[in-house]
């Protein structure tokens, strides 16, 4: 007996070793750390039980039988984050640089198959060389599976990606239909095709890190949500995520205890819209103090700043929010940042998360950059994604909410569940220039006339009451009284049951 526990220790601590010492001393030499220990970090102590330490692959080709090692490239398995369960695989490149092998990928399907059926979140660490040259189709064979099983998991349970190192080839499209992708700085990057490929089709000479690093893919190409300076950070924060999101979508996010009164009231807010309409101010002071403890995890923080995205805590409740940036672009909606919180919007609805929305917008961009980008389109998916999310919607217009862009931004008319707006509101269907130009063309060359057009337009249009009266906005409020009308506004919704007509699904303008 004595022999076969030994036995099994053995084997238990050459599956830990991974690919060896000279392997793993090289993986800590780039400041990654290894995969047992990114695991380590990400879950609560001694919460992790793994699954198929013994799984080796079946490859026969190019000696591949001769090199067996017990775990083939990948951890998984699944434990707790402060107290609540998920699933984790974790990919060691010290083992055939982490590339997915038929059995790797068998792995990662089995513990996202439990976790669609047992109702808990995935996270994946990548760092991976990608399909498993040694194997060939066997490998894409498995990376389908694991698509597969992102796709019925979307909705289901949260997917959250972190990419830890290279994720090359099919190994980003995994992570593409994940909720959340994040990088870490530096030593992951994410491409389809590699730079030798690149230079060899296109003739472009671009680094690794230049094409698929962190900084292009926050500020560039959008794939990824944010970026960490090292492992220890990138982990710590999805800790901190994780505590923002419910476990499936039959639950609702956690309530944490808060120690903020719901009633603070911020007499600074009444002074946060400057006198004059076009001199930008910071939404994000906004967020900061009707946030409880001012606490906001910011998604998406270097991409298309002018919309912010993000989740807060309201008496301790998770709600998303949205909002649009003055201080970029005045604010105003384009393709990225309609893209950007479209998203953002989807994933709050498919998981009952509550959604505040702070307006202050001047409309859509104009131009051909963005007509030819196809704004019509991209605009229309964050109409389309407020429209159809049926979770309570609060919404705040601290300044303007002009055109298009006011029916978009969660108005009444798309369902709002409470529309507030700051008495500093100026809803219309544009800026009081715009109008008259377009209405008194003829008198333009009389610049006192036009002035006093524009005055007269701004006393009728400027302000919230033309839509208040209208029942297009249910209450005009003091700005130092927003958390506690906000709070007040979602505790009332807590109930709230709302249901689309029945569909397979809907066809959102992609
Ligand atoms: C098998 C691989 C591997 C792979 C790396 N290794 N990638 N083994 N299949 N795909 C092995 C190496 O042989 C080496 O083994 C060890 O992992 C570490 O690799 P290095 O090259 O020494 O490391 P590094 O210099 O850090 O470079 C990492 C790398 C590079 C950039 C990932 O290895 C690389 O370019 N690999 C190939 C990437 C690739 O083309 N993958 C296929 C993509 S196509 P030893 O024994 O020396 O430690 C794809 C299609 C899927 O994924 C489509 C699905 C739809």
């Amino acid at each position: 007996m004595k022999d076969i526990l030994e036995e099994l220790e053995a084997r238990r601590a050459t599956a830990r070793a991974g690919g060896g010492q000279r392997r793993v001393d090289a993986q800590h030499a780039k400041g990654k750390l290894t995969a047992r220990e990114r695991i380590e970090l990400l879950l609560d102590e001694g919460s992790f039980e793994e699954f198929d330490m013994f799984v080796a692959h079946r490859c026969t080709d190019f000696g591949m039988e001769a090199d067996r090692p017990a775990g083939d490239g990948v951890v998984t398995g699944w434990g707790t984050i402060n107290g609540r369960q998920v699933y984790v695989f974790s990919q060691d490149f010290t083992v055939f640089g982490g590339s997915l092998s038929e059995t790797h990928a068998q792995k990662i399907c089995k513990i996202m198959d439990m976790a669609i059926q047992n109702g808990a979140p995935v996270i994946g660490l990548n760092d991976s060389g990608g399909a498993r040259i040694q194997e060939g189709v066997a490998s894409l064979a498995g990376y389908a599976e694991v698509f597969q099983r992102n796709i019925m998991a979307s909705g289901v349970v949260p997917q959250i990606s972190v990419i830890m190192g290279p994720c090359a080839g099919g190994a980003v499209y995994s992570p593409a239909m994940t909720d959340f992708i994040f990088m870490v700085k530096d030593t992951s990057y994410m491409f389809v095709t590699g730079p030798d490929v690149v230079k060899t089709v296109t003739n472009e000479i671009v680094t690794a890190e230049e094409l698929g690093g962190a900084s292009t893919h926050t500020r560039k190409s959008s794939v990824a949500d944010g970026a960490f300076e090292n492992d220890v950070e990138a982990l710590a924060e999805i800790r901190r995520l994780f505590d923002y999101l419910p476990l499936n979508n039959r639950e609702k996010a956690p309530v944490r205890p808060f120690f903020d009164d719901p009633a603070r009231v911020e007499p600074s807010l009444d002074t946060l819209i400057p006198d004059n309409p076009n001199q930008p101010y910071d939404m994000k002071e906004l967020i900061l103090k009707v946030a409880d403890e001012g606490d906001f995890y910011e998604i998406q923080k270097d991409y298309a700043a002018n919309i912010i995205t993000g989740f807060v805590r309201i008496e301790g409740r998770t709600t998303g929010v949205v909002a649009n940036q003055p201080m970029v672009l005045a604010g105003c909606l384009d393709i990225d940042s309609s893209r950007k919180a479209a998203r953002f919007v989807r994933f709050c609805d498919a998981f009952e998360i509550p959604i505040l929305t702070f307006v202050d917008v001047p409309g859509f961009l104009p131009g051909t950059t963005q007509e030819y980008g196809g704004v019509i389109k991209h605009g229309a998916k964050l109409l389309f994604a407020y429209g159809e999310a049926t979770v309570p919607k609060v919404t705040v217009i601290t300044r303007k909410a002009y055109g298009g862009a006011y029916d978009v931004m969660a108005s009444k008319h798309l369902r709002g569940d409470f529309n507030y707006a700051w008495p500093t509101a100026e809803i219309a269907v544009m800026g009081a220039k715009g109008a008259v130009e377009i209405l008194y063309r003829a008198e333009l060359g009389d610049r006192d006339r036009i002035g006093q057009r524009q005055k007269d337009y701004e006393a009728r249009f400027a302000n919230p009451f033309v839509a208040a009266e209208k029942g297009f906005v249910d209450e005009v409020i003091q700005p130092r009284s927003t958390r506690r009308r906000v709070a007040r506004a979602f505790a009332s919704l807590r109930g709230k049951k709302l249901a689309n007509p029945w569909k397979k699904h809907d066809n959102i303008p992609l």
